[in-house]
């Protein structure tokens, strides 16, 4: 018996590693007929890791703190940021990645839930796979906008200013709930350092959480395909294994590694040449540090809020 096998029983006799890569990898059965759409979701945990990753080594140089720079108009959080993207070795990559990706998050996630609707994913015996699905989406915008308050500049401070406004119209508890929520009568100090303490870790902690939720109910009904055969339904009288499916490895660990390849390529293009995105990715007027005395002439959201912007503009 080799080293390595030795070492893997001697582990498998206290922790069930090897019987759980089994179920949920090696030897978890998926449909044969997976399409491009089937993409997203390894996709989506890409990112995830990715943000998880780019997030902490920005964290090591990011000062989550509004007061001003000694002569200067500009706050530490917002100097942190350019101190980051100038002088940390590596800076402008991992705050790029950071900000390009949680663009890409969106993307990816809107292509993923397109793939339910259309598949009708959301139906018996999948419900909790799309409500786990749709409580992650809720986690997400809540991560994206708390996020999106740190660099402190102009659309950091006014977009904040408005989406917690919006709090204050709820009958009875609103305007006290808004005060609660910045921690101050005004987007102030207060508000950027808990809105950091939930970006870096509290709304992340529920994010993962609810990802082994999804991933955990998905295992155990099967996943859904174009088709809508359902796996679970025929099996081998004598293996118990799915007839209508296949062993995720190898074959869906090699598709995915085509998606993950096609993914980079279009990723770094972003990262590279064109990290702004025309000023989809990061706006134009945050990169004025933000003055509570200026209001822009035009705040508006990150792209990916645009749906729900309308919403808000339509209702008078
Ligand atoms: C961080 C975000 C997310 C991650 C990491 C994630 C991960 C995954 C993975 C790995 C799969 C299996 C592979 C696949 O079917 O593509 C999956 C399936 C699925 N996800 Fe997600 N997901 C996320 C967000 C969402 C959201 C926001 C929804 C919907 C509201 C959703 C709904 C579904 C459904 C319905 C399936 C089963 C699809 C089928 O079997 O046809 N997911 N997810």
């Amino acid at each position: 018996m080799s080293k390595g096998q030795k070492l893997l029983n001697w582990i498998d006799a206290r922790f069930p590693l090897t019987s759980m890569l089994k179920e949920h990898v090696i030897e978890y059965y998926a449909p044969k007929n997976f399409n491009f759409w089937y993409f997203f979701g390894s996709l989506a945990l890409l990112v995830l890791v990715m943000q998880l990753l780019t997030g902490i080594f920005l964290t090591m140089n990011y000062m989550p703190d509004a007061t001003l720079v000694p002569g200067t108009k500009m706050s530490v959080a917002f100097a942190s940021v350019e101190y980051i993207m100038r002088d940390v070795s590596g800076g402008w990559i991992i705050r790029y990645m950071h900000s390009t990706g949680a663009s890409m998050f969106f993307i990816v996630v809107y292509l993923h839930m397109f793939r339910g609707l259309i598949y009708g994913s959301y139906k018996q015996p999948r419900e909790l796979v799309w409500i786990f699905g749709m409580l992650i989406f809720l986690c997400l915008m809540a991560e994206a906008f708390l996020g999106y308050l740190l660099p402190w500049g102009q659309m950091s401070f006014w977009g904040a200013q408005v989406i917690v406004n919006l709090f204050s119209s709820i009958p009875v508890i609103g305007p006290d709930l808004s005060v609660f929520i910045r921690g101050d009568f005004v987007v102030s100090g207060a508000t950027l350092n808990r809105f950091f303490a939930l970006h870096v870790i509290a709304v992340p902690l529920v994010l993962l959480a609810l990802v082994v939720a999804h991933l955990m109910a998905l295992h155990e009904v099967g996943s859904n395909n174009p088709d809508g055969v359902e796996i679970k339904q025929y099996k081998d009288p004598e293996t118990h294994l799915p007839l209508d499916g296949i062993p995720f490895h190898p074959y869906y660990t090699v598709k995915d590694v085509l998606g993950v390849a096609v993914f980079l390529i279009v990723f770094s293009s972003i990262v590279f040449f064109m990290p702004e995105m025309g000023g989809y990715f990061l706006e134009a007027n945050n990169f004025f540090p933000a003055d509570p005395l200026k209001t822009p002439p035009h705040i508006a959201p990150v792209w990916y809020f645009t749906p729900f912007y309308a919403i808000l503009r339509a209702v008078p």
